[in-house]
């Protein structure tokens, strides 16, 4: 029996009852089928054929302490034994919003939802509320979720992509509302150059920009020194909101997000994923002053399911223990990703592949590329993501997970030996392909 036989089974099955046998566009496809998973602790997660993974997906961010944390699974069990919704306020979600408000700059006021999608659409729709304008600014290759106003220029083909400096706006899905496009203006990111000269044409209209403040979804590209800053500069000037989408980088990069690592607070930011392990919960922070049009109902914001019991405590329980662990957490998260750094471009040079790597630690991003420079979207478009894909499949095989678009995150689960484990196993990988390679472009020359 071959080592992904019941996943493949129970996927063929799926496929009869779920749209593609899967439950999300991004679960579809990858090598060799999409599997099926029985259980998840620590730094590791099982499939159904008893496959052991060593787990850098962390299920796309959320499990920064890795799968079924004791203190999180203590938390929500407590919490589900006195209720599940209220559908209406409670205690831990009053205890939650002003752990939050304490840490985080931007959040004097918040609101939460369940995904970080929705947490997006409300702060557009805060922008447009507060600001009375119609425009905003998101930068190609960036992703904000799978809703027709943000899905623009995710992840276009060089092709469809137009100038560089005032790239064409492409939809990303049949079915996706063309109308989306007159919101919007798609501009590089990390141009600073680009972005100002957008503002001279439409900046009375523009009522935000809306940014990671690392562009995690495409190369994990970090902003150039600056350009943040130049953000806020122009947004001030123009009387146009900052919004940064921290749904990767909130909890992630320290408990006051990117903003406060690069000391930069937008009026406006979103959070999910790594607050809450897994759990469906985000929120929507933001500068008291902008918030208040929420607050009095100008803005409508709602959700059957926001703050449901088991969600928030699991924001209470996660929060808790990085904020217990504090800087001594992020900083060893982060030294477990500059090793991991170090040992992939040591592999990758000693098995003779030129890569490129970036990223701040606590994810990184890992291309085959003869280009050393990311600094863009387009940049990330030098990577042999085929090559890649190949990659992950073998280390698959060897019982290492990863996504298949390059990011790699690291939890307070991984050790020195886990990482060591995945070096040495990458660079087996990559010596392998190497020497396949190799015999390739023997055999055609003879
Ligand atoms: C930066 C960013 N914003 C928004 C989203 C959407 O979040 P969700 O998948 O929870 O709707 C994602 C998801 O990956 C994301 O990476």
């Amino acid at each position: 029996m071959g080592k992904y036989e019941k996943s493949r089974q129970l996927y063929e099955r799926a496929c009869g009852s779920m749209a593609g046998g899967v439950s999300s566009h991004f679960r579809m496809g990858g090598t060799p089928h999409p599997l099926f998973f029985t259980h998840g602790k620590g730094a590791r997660i099982y499939d159904v054929d008893g496959n052991e993974y060593l787990d850098f997906t962390l299920s796309q961010g959320p499990m920064i302490l890795g799968h079924s944390h004791p203190e999180v699974i203590r938390r929500v069990n407590e919490e589900m034994n006195r209720g599940q919704l209220f559908a209406g306020q409670h205690m831990l979600e009053l205890e939650l919003a002003e752990t939050v408000q304490r840490l985080i700059p931007c959040a004097e006021l918040i609101r939460f939802s369940n995904s970080g999608s929705e947490s997006v659409q409300a702060a557009l729709r805060l922008a447009r509320g507060y600001t009375g304008r119609k425009l905003y600014v998101k930068f190609e290759g960036q992703y904000h979720g799978w809703f027709d106003n943000v899905l623009v220029s995710q992840h276009p083909s060089l092709d469809a992509a137009g100038k560089n400096d005032l790239p064409t706006k492409v939809l990303e899905t049949q079915g996706q509302a063309a109308s989306v496009l007159d919101e919007m203006i798609v501009l590089p990111w990390n141009d600073l150059e680009a972005v100002k000269r957008a503002f001279e044409q439409w900046g009375s209209d523009i009522a935000a920009i809306i940014t990671e403040p690392i562009m995690c979804n495409n190369g994990c590209i970090e902003p150039l020194p600056g350009f943040l800053e130049g953000l806020r500069e122009i947004c001030d000037k123009n009387n146009s909101l900052l919004i940064f989408d921290e749904i990767i980088t909130g909890f992630r990069m320290g408990l006051g997000g990117a903003q406060k690592v690069y000391g930069v607070i937008p009026d406006v930011a979103t959070f999910g994923k790594a607050m809450a392990s897994g759990f469906p919960v985000s929120f929507l922070a933001g500068k008291r002053s902008v918030m208040k049009v929420v607050a009095d109902g100008t803005v409508m914001h709602a959700g059957t399911y926001n703050s449901n019991n088991p969600s928030i405590a699991a924001g209470v329980a996660t929060i808790g223990v990085l904020e217990a662990g504090g800087e001594e957490l992020y900083d060893r998260i982060r030294s477990l990703g500059i090793r991991l750094q170090e040992g992939i471009r040591r592999a990758a040079a000693e098995s003779g592949h030129n890569i490129v790597l970036s990223g701040p630690g606590q994810m990184t991003f890992v291309g085959f590329s003869d280009s050393e420079k990311l600094e863009n979207y387009r940049d990330t478009l030098e990577c042999d993501f085929q090559k890649y894909g190949v990659f992950t499949k073998e280390m698959l095989d060897r019982g290492i997970r990863l996504i298949g678009r390059g990011i790699w995150y690291i939890s307070t689960a991984h050790t020195e030996e886990d990482i060591d484990r995945a070096i040495e196993t990458a660079f087996e990988v990559m010596s392998t392909m190497k020497q396949k390679d190799l015999a390739v472009s023997g055999s055609a020359q003879v």
